[in-house]
């Protein structure tokens, strides 16, 4: 069968379906225009995509043929998922072997705000170090402090339980309550407005659904004290970045740690412009064992949903019914 993959995605995942199948694969090192990937899609039986294409209702009916798509991502909300639904297209994701690694850029991204490290790296480059000072770059402590977590799936928990070492009073905002979180850190479940009111750290792991687009805005920013330092490496549009901006500058809350975008991969600069946000270009998931095991991951979901069978991390099993 053939396979059309947007971008090289590392080697041992191409493999997999070079294998039994035709792969024809962006020769650019670069997101496709829309209609590149129509052009690229025509007489595919399988789409293996990336979170950066919009995978919408035009591409899916596009070709006949096609009976498998595969994202490179845990995330799926670059896909019409309904239309592939209606159209008995499988689509897949890569759950899981991201989850740690995802958890682990949340934790950076809290002692880089907290301890400044991106200020102080750059201070120290540029030769303002004169030698130790009593009040220089003064940060947060994070040990026993509160820790909000809004969003407890697996890398909302991942990330809640690394907090062990820091001995946190660890509170959680889910539809679900979390015994394992509960359990091992005596964490409290709590409505979203508490947990704004009394975290010190709060962090966002929810996914983008209509229900989460805007979750934090201005008034939940201003629910915030403010020494919060405030975490962001689900998805952009669960923030209104305008709000974000606005309580960055006018310093309402401490600092924030941003891996995603609104309308990324643009950054209004009055965000760049300021001190006391670390920002990083979507890479929570970024490091070499990750990113080849989401290759494999995303390689055998397209084998099996191509052979007709559900693959292993299907979003949509009700295709199958
Ligand atoms: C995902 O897989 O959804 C992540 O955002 C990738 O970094």
């Amino acid at each position: 069968m053939k396979i059309f993959v947007t971008r090289a995605i590392p080697k041992p995942g191409l493999e997999i379906l070079q294998r039994n199948h035709q792969v024809e694969i962006n020769p650019h090192d670069r997101i496709l225009s829309k209609e590149e990937i129509l052009q690229g899609l025509k007489g595919k039986d399988g789409l293996l995509c990336l979170l950066t294409d919009t995978i919408d209702k035009e591409i899916l009916v596009s070709e006949p043929k096609l009976r498998m798509v595969a994202n490179y991502a845990v995330g799926f909300n670059n896909i019409d998922v309904s239309t592939a639904s209606s159209l008995k297209i499988p689509v897949s994701n890569t759950p899981d072997v991201l989850t740690d690694t995802t958890a682990e850029m949340a934790w950076a991204l809290v002692f880089a705000v907290s301890r400044r490290i991106v200020e102080g790296d750059k201070f120290t480059r540029n030769g303002s170090f004169k030698g130790w000072a009593p009040m220089l770059l003064l940060g947060q402590d994070i040990t026993t402090k509160t820790l909000g977590v809004i969003g407890t799936g697996r890398i909302g928990t991942a990330f809640a339980l690394k907090s062990q070492g820091f001995h946190m009073n660890v509170q959680y905002v889910d539809s679900h309550s979390n015994e394992v979180l509960e359990k091992t850190l005596g964490a409290k479940k709590v409505p979203l407005e508490q947990c704004l009111h009394d975290s010190d750290v709060i962090s966002l792991h929810v996914p983008l659904f209509p229900e989460t687009y805007h979750l934090i805005g201005e008034k939940e920013f201003q629910m915030m004290k403010k020494t919060t330092i405030f975490i962001n490496t689900s998805r952009g549009q669960v923030v209104d970045e305008k709000a974000l901006i606005k309580a960055l500058y006018q310093k309402r809350i401490f600092g924030a740690g941003l891996d995603v975008y609104e309308h990324e991969p643009s950054i209004p600069n009055d965000l760049i412009g300021l001190e006391n946000v670390v920002l990083q270009p979507h890479i929570a998931s970024a490091t070499i064992e990750t990113r080849t095991k989401m290759a494999i991951i995303a390689a055998k979901n397209m084998i099996v949903g191509l052979q007709n069978k559900i693959p292993p991390n299907c979003v949509n099993p009700e295709v199958f019914k």
